[in-house]
């Protein structure tokens, strides 16, 4: 599979208006502002498949990105942003809920983390809950540019092994869009996944 070839498929506001849950789905989570949908356009080589934004809360519906039929790429809500009315918050973060509660079809889930900022509460919360339910977990850990390779290194060692405890099929990967770090790694599980 070919992560180049995915073309914008939807924005649902909820599950309801998603495609059929049929086949494999690989969901992007993470706190608002982590990077998702830059790392989005940098896995599939597409500068602006995904909306990116400096301002966090840019993504506030499910995206869906097809790869090949029955093969989607989904772009979910940040969460964690305090900065955004409350409504407008609970309806997004209901979408993401039940995206995560409910949709058969996703197989993996990459969680993406600021590499300065790692496992927040949400961040641990979201990981717990992909091990209790089995599902693969890729964590990237974002903007690494902003650090220098040896404290990317120790960042990358202390949520190895903060994630080691928790069981389950965890990988951890130093992540940048803006220098194409770890996009080989991450490329090669997120279409292992799809291959299955
Ligand atoms: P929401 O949709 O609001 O939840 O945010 P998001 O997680 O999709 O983040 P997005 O990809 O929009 O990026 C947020 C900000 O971080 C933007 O200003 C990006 O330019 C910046 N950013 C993303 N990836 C990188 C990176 O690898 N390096 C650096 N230096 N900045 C990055
Ligand atoms: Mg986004």
């Amino acid at each position: 599979i070919k992560l180049s070839k995915a073309k914008f498929t939807i924005s649902a506001p909820d599950i309801r208006k998603l495609p059929i849950d049929a086949g494999i789905e690989v969901a992007f989570a993470g706190r608002s502002n982590a990077g998702k949908s830059s790392a989005l356009n940098t896995l599939t080589n597409q500068k602006s498949l995904a909306r990116t934004s400096k301002t966090p809360g840019r993504t506030q519906l499910i995206n869906v990105f097809e790869v090949e039929p029955e093969k989607r790429l989904i772009d979910l809500p940040g969460y964690g942003f305090a900065k955004v009315p409350l409504e407008m918050k609970k309806k997004w973060q209901k979408a993401l809920g039940e995206y995560l509660q409910m949709r058969d079809s996703l197989k993996g889930l990459v969680v993406l983390m600021d590499i300065r900022h790692p496992l927040k509460d949400l961040d641990m919360d979201l990981i717990h809950w992909a091990v209790d339910s089995g599902l693969p977990v890729l964590a990237l850990l974002t903007k690494c540019d902003k650090l220098k390779k040896g404290q990317q290194a120790s960042q990358v060692l202390s949520v190895k092994k903060a994630l080691k405890e928790l069981g389950g099929d965890i990988k951890v990967q130093a992540f940048s869009s803006l220098k194409k770090t770890g996009l080989e790694s991450a490329n090669q599980v997120i279409c292992q996944w799809f291959d299955q």
